[in-house]
């Protein structure tokens, strides 16, 4: 059964939402011998045990990073340090599918497998537990099996959009309006019974 949803003012909403924590990512991953990473910001602390941290980590569906961590169920999350701008236009506005992006970028392999990228502030290498379609994502729920803060000045994307070259912002806003048009032609193909039938009849 697909799932609609009322249009929201994005005046209403914005501040709030913006207001949320994002840091800013590359979220790398691994499957058979080919690797990629990808930026991220939709990424979220999800446990309350200090030694058994879990994330939340969301990847759109047209990612090729997406189907790397499907198959392989591993990631990274590398977070950018502020020096590592040029990251965001190499990982973020170009897509593995179309050559190796981390040909030209340094990094060393981690314990599950995923890059861990050189520069970085720190990094999570961490395994999929469960995973959740959105229709255009998929809502990765993610254990930490290492991790390690390297330091410097890390990188939000409210702090770097300003800092971004013309080039770079326009292109960001031609792909964002694209992948917004992909989202709303597939964010309505959920089955709200998956999960409405789970807390009906599964586990509490
Ligand atoms: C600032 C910024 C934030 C992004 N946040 C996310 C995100 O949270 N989740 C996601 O799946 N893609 C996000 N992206 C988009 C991907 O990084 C982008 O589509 C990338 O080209 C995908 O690469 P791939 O096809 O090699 O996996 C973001 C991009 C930028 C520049």
């Amino acid at each position: 059964m697909a799932h609609s949803a009322p249009d929201i003012d994005p005046a209403d909403v914005g501040p709030l939402l913006g207001g949320l924590s994002a840091p800013l990512a590359a979220v790398s991953s691994r499957a058979g011998d080919v690797s990629n990473a990808q930026i991220a910001v939709a990424i979220t602390a999800a446990s309350i045990v200090p030694q058994r941290p879990r994330l939340i980590v969301q990847i759109y569906h047209t990612n090729f990073t997406h189907g790397l961590i499907a198959e392989s169920g591993i990631l990274a999350v590398n977070f950018l340090e502020a020096s590592q701008l040029p990251l965001i236009w190499q990982l973020g506005m170009q897509s593995g599918r179309d050559g190796d992006k981390l040909e030209c970028v340094g990094y060393a392999r981690g314990a599950t497998g995923s890059p861990l990228i050189e520069g970085c502030y720190g990094y999570l290498d961490c395994r999929v537990v469960n995973a959740m379609d959105g229709g255009d994502m998929t809502v990765f729920l993610v254990e930490v099996v290492a991790g390690r803060t390297n330091g410097g000045e890390r990188m939000t994307w409210r702090e770097a959009r300003p800092r971004l070259p013309d080039r770079w912002a326009d292109e960001w806003d031609r792909k964002i309006a694209g992948e917004i048009d992909v989202s709303l032609s597939t964010m309505g193909g959920v089955d709200p019974a998956t999960w409405a039938d789970h807390f009906r009849n599964g586990p509490q």
